[in-house]
């Protein structure tokens, strides 16, 4: 096994786990829990949710960086001679992080103090926000997939 395939299946692992984990979230699991729960019982359930997935996605933020610059020096010997849509990739995990950042350190103590004083409807709000951060940075994620898998040359 060489180090760039080591690095290349730890970075495909961590893009499979956070935007596998975003898809399954948005597109199975929020409208089988609209279905099935009543609000108090659906904002705990996201609230535990979002505990156990984001701490995979803290594995994901820092694996992706760390074995992505490793193969950017193996494959392309540096940043400039690297071809754009790797240029583009980075450019796109900076926004997925931001989002993330935003959703971990903002918004998800805010459900969580909803969900404690049992405001519900409050707590409806928060998870709306929260929801839509998630459905960008799935669409960021599927685009950079596909990208990463396409390698256009603009
Ligand atoms: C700082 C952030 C990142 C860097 C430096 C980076 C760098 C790279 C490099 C150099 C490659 C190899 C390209 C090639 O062989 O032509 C690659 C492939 C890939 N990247 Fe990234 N990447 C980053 C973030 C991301 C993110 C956020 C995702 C998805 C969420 C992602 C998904 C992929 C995938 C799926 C491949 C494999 C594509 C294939 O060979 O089919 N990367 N990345």
């Amino acid at each position: 096994m060489t180090p760039y395939a080591l690095s290349y299946a730890l970075h495909v692992l961590a893009a499979l786990i956070w935007v596998g984990g975003m898809f399954f979230a948005w597109m199975i699991l929020r409208p089988a829990a609209v279905k099935t729960l009543e609000a108090p019982t659906r904002l705990q359930l996201w609230a535990e949710v979002f505990q156990r997935f984001f701490r995979w996605v803290w594995l994901a933020v820092l694996i992706l960086p760390v074995s992505g610059m490793g193969m950017l020096h193996m494959r392309f010997s540096g940043f400039e001679t690297a071809p754009k849509y790797v240029h583009v990739m980075m450019g796109l995990y900076i926004v997925m992080l931001a989002l993330f950042l935003r959703i971990q350190a903002l918004q998800l103590p805010e459900l969580r103090r909803a969900i404690e004083a049992q405001q519900w409807p409050a707590g409806g709000a928060v998870l709306g926000k929260i929801r839509r951060l998630v459905g960008i940075n799935l669409i960021i994620g599927l685009v950079v997939v596909a990208l990463a898998a396409l390698r256009p040359t603009f």
